[in-house]
């Protein structure tokens, strides 16, 4: 898979993605990251990619020419771009099922603003989708993007070892996690489950599953649907 990132903050995304799983995931070439400054389309000597609202108002809003003209570029390499996503709060709510769909693409484009807001052209006539990380706003779309980038990616075949997918189908997608535990088998009194140390792997995998439920249903009733 791979995800183009469109931002003025390119460096913050070095970090994150230059690290860890997912520079492996690179390294290994299942996955391709890449940050483009929008400010690089940027046609006047000032690089400008903000300009003050029509109407009035305080703050900037991004321009349409150099937003356009850096998706349009990233266009013109193969394969064919299948969504161009704005981060923005007022799209979509972000949730694992959206992940699960977009891990099934070939390549994206994320764009995170910043400034007030995006020339409403961008969000009608360029982006296909637009995706809220969750009912709160930041200051810019940069974060939101490395929390879509990264659950998207761990999700993407090959991009997990084994031992890390494990978990993952090792349990029912709607539940919490079971607890953990690693030795000593006591510390400060406080012991380990001794069905944990039992050995029989039928009464841990029951047990594993039951905690998840009851976790679940305490703390999340709302992702148990009525058949649980
Ligand atoms: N930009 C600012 N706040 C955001 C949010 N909650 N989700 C996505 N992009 C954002």
């Amino acid at each position: 898979m791979w995800i183009d990132l469109l931002t003025l903050f390119p460096e913050m995304f070095s970090g994150v993605f230059g690290d860890s799983i997912l520079k492996r995931a690179q390294d290994n070439g299942v996955l391709r990251i890449e940050a483009t400054n929008i400010r690089d389309f940027a046609q006047d000597k000032h690089r400008s990619v903000d300009d003050k609202p029509y109407g009035g108002g305080v703050g900037m809003v991004m321009m349409c020419q150099p937003v356009f003209d850096a998706v349009e570029s990233l266009q013109q390499q193969k394969p064919q771009v299948d969504e161009i996503i704005l981060l923005t709060p007022q799209g979509q709510k972000f949730d694992q099922q959206l992940a699960k769909q977009l891990a099934q693409k070939q390549r994206l484009i994320l764009i995170a603003g910043h400034y007030e807001g995006f020339d409403e052209r961008i969000r009608s006539n360029l982006a296909t989708m637009e995706i809220s990380i969750g009912d709160y706003v930041l200051t810019g779309g940069e974060i939101p993007a490395m929390i879509v980038v990264d659950t998207i990616a761990r999700l993407v075949p090959g991009v997990l070892g084994s031992a890390e997918s494990h978990l993952e189908e090792s349990f029912s997608e709607n539940l919490l996690e079971y607890p953990q535990y690693t030795r000593p088998a006591e510390f400060r009194g406080m012991q380990v489950p001794e069905v944990l140390t039992s050995g029989n792997h039928e009464r841990i995998r029951k047990w594993r599953l039951d905690q998840a439920r009851q976790r679940t249903r305490q703390r999340r009733p709302d992702l148990l649907n009525e058949t649980d």
